[in-house]
């Protein structure tokens, strides 16, 4: 669907990306990581069409819609509801469809009380939101998303990972930047790390059969955090979402209680 072809990308005489290349079929789920500056959000920009690479070329698959969610949005005047509605005119939505799934993203998002306030006044959190929610708008073939939701609130992120998690079962190709392992389970079946220009593919989920479990913990005074889980979990006020596969639980269970977490539910994932 996407074949990345001998894709160098210089700026001031500096290699950013150098020689990547690789194809991506419709229906994959491809996670980028890797320190800032190693090139993650010029990459999305190319495949997005934005920038041009200074070799090379990406070939897409003809006819496909792909929806881009930038990482930074510019200054607008526009309020958010105003520029939404643009964004699903353009994608030929009616009226009526548009307004009826633009007020129920809002409210999943938590951002209804901000749609009418100019763009330029929101904070990065809820742009991103906004950004996400024009990507839902209408089911895309390709969703590029850069650094989506990072270090937004638990139940946002949630609402996230559960709309991906449908936009995987028709089959939309996914890629996107991200550096929270919370996000990255839940979402990519590969991660690809970028360093020095290159890419390495540095994680492969089996497809399909694994099940997700959400395990919801409450911290007592002693509780303390167990390396191994770190980065699976996802505070909340009162404690924090473990994201275990279906062969771990047990294994997680035991240790979060022995860390002095108590727990209190547990959600099947999909
Ligand atoms: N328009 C630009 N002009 C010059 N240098 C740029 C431009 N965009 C990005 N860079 C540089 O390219 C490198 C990769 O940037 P970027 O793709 O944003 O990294 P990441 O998203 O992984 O943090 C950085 O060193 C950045 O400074
Ligand atoms: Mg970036």
């Amino acid at each position: 669907m996407i074949a990345l072809e001998h894709i160098v990308k210089e700026y001031d005489k500096k290699i950013i990306l150098n020689d990547i290349h690789f194809t991506i079929e419709q229906g994959q789920s491809l996670a980028f990581t890797g320190q800032n500056g190693c090139g993650k959000s010029t990459l999305l920009k190319i495949i997005a069409g934005l920038v041009r690479p200074t070799k090379g070329c990406v070939c897409l698959e003809k006819g496909k819609l792909i929806h881009y969610v930038p990482e930074h949005f510019p200054k607008m005047n526009l309020t958010a509801r105003r520029y939404l509605s643009y964004m699903g005119k353009m994608d030929n939505l009616e009226d009526a469809a548009l307004e009826t799934c633009l007020h129920e993203l809002a409210e999943e998002f938590f951002v209804s009380n901000m749609l009418d306030i100019p763009m330029k006044y929101l904070s990065k959190g809820s742009l991103q939101k906004i950004g996400v929610i024009q990507a839902l708008l209408k089911e895309p073939d390709i969703l590029l998303l850069d650094e989506p939701l990072s270090g937004q609130d638990v139940m946002s992120q949630q609402v996230f990972i559960q709309k991906i998690q449908e936009l995987q079962k028709h089959h939309v190709t996914i890629l996107m930047s991200c550096h929270e392992p919370y996000l990255v389970d839940a979402i990519a079946d590969e991660v690809y790390r970028f360093a020095d220009g290159k890419i390495v593919l540095e994680s492969h989920k089996p497809a399909g059969e694994v099940q997700w479990y959400h395990m919801f913990f409450v911290r007592t005074e002693k509780a303390d955090i167990p390396e191994k889980w770190k980065g699976h979990l996802q505070f909340t006020e009162q404690g924090c979402i473990l994201r275990a596969a279906d062969g771990e639980c047990d294994r997680a269970i035991v240790e979060m209680l022995e860390a002095g977490w108590n727990l209190r539910g547990m959600r099947c994932e999909k």
